[in-house]
């Protein structure tokens, strides 16, 4: 069918805002001007209202995870359409959108299988920093920026492909729900998805952050008997334990390495493990604290760039399981809107992952705060 171009006073216009520019790692942000361009076809404008900063934007500021610099860094953004270009015909101007860092074309051999969601028109692995044209929407001093993982939300405008924007219910919160475009679906996803967590069951979390919190959460949401915590930040602990975890390690204060102090916690090791870190190490942690016959573990952490996992193949012989995912394995335009409505109706309560807030000007201070390890998740208003 054909669409018709809807206007707003600002469409297909150049956008002149405020945006948080990453020049190179190891360095504070640059709050700076910068020029949007309007939306190319199958692309919407969004002015963002809310933004979290997710601990692979961290590891991309430390130089962990290489992405093409000058960037606009963030994925995790709440928005309102602004304007959208010819073939756009999932949301309008004056929608309420999520934006996410996995796209849903719908028509790749990802989209199309019933299981997958790593959509091929991706731009995480690698990250390109472009749009799917091969160009970039922003301009800063003269000079084009570019975009992360077809996302960037550290701008008051951005510009998205329709396939990673879903248009969430007109009720919603918007400094509350952009959580739910990256933290929640892949902690929840893990849990739910990609270990199929049973009642009863055992789980180990390592990683006590963000993501860690939201795979605690489900852990205990799926009837979980037992959920112990790792982390070497004990500042997380009390979270962690509201939340739902029942024992806490600190590998730090062990004698011997953690895995081992799961296994004899648990008899044989756990049937679910997640790790939520991002490091070699405690992948191998993980994958060692599971049952050898039956145990599953799940990696959601990003490993640095270039690194490699290496574990004795003996491991999985004797029948664990071995798994990882992005996005907990949603299908992001088909299912975190629902899930929106879940928090909407009071079926999941998210709030808790969320325990600061700051204005998006602030957005270093947030950053300092993250990197010291005294939050959860900080969300940005704008
Ligand atoms: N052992 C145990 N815990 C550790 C270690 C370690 N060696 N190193 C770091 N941690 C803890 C931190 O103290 C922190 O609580 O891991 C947690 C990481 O959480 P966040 O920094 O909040 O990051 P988060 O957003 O949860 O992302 C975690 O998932 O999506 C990926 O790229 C993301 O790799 C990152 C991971
Ligand atoms: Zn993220
Ligand atoms: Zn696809």
């Amino acid at each position: 069918m054909e669409q018709t171009n809807t206007f707003t006073e600002t469409s297909s216009k150049v956008i002149t805002c405020q945006a948080a520019i990453a020049w190179t790692a190891n360095a504070p942000l640059s709050i700076e001007k910068i020029e949007v361009d309007p939306p190319k076809p199958g692309e919407v404008r969004i002015k963002i209202i809310s933004s979290g900063i997710c601990g692979t934007d961290k590891h991309i500021l430390e130089g962990k995870d290489k992405v093409p610099l000058p960037a606009i860094l963030g994925h995790e953004g709440a928005g309102i359409v602004e304007s959208i270009r010819e073939g756009v015909t999932s949301v309008k101007p004056g929608d309420k959108v999520l934006m996410f860092p996995l796209p849903e074309c719908r028509e790749c051999s990802s989209c199309l299988h019933p299981k997958g969601n790593f959509c091929l028109k991706q731009k995480v692995i690698p990250p390109t920093g472009l749009m799917l044209d091969g160009t970039s929407r922003f301009t800063c001093r003269g000079r084009k920026i570019y975009h992360l993982y077809g996302t960037s939300t550290f701008t008051e405008y951005t510009v998205v492909h329709e396939i990673a924007v879903g248009k969430i219910d007109d009720g919603a919160p918007m400094d509350r729900v952009c959580i739910l475009s990256c933290e929640v679906p892949t902690g929840f996803g893990a849990v739910f998805n990609t270990a199929g967590v049973t009642p009863g069951s055992t789980c180990v979390v390592f990683g006590l952050g963000g993501i860690g919190s939201a795979v605690v959460m489900a852990c205990k949401a799926s009837g979980a008997s037992r959920i112990i915590g790792v982390d070497i930040n004990e500042e997380k602990f009390p979270w962690a334990r509201d939340l739902g975890v029942t024992d806490c390690l600190n590998p730090q204060n062990l004698k011997k390495p953690v895995q081992e102090v799961v296994v004899e916690m648990t008899g044989n090791g756990v049937d679910f493990a997640f790790e939520a870190i991002g490091l070699i190490d405690t992948m191998v942690a993980a994958l060692e604290s599971c049952h050898p016959s039956y145990g599953v573990c799940v990696i959601i952490g990003v490993a640095p760039s270039n690194s490699q996992f290496i574990f004795d193949p003996l491991l999985l012989l004797s029948g664990r399981t071995l798994k990882g995912g992005a996005v907990g394995e949603y299908k992001t335009r088909d299912s975190i809107p629902k899930l929106v409505t879940d928090y909407m109706e009071k079926k999941i309560n998210t709030d808790p992952l969320i325990t600061h807030k700051f204005p998006f000007e602030s957005i270093n201070k947030a950053f300092e705060l993250f990197q010291a390890g005294h939050c959860i998740r900080c969300v940005l208003l704008f």
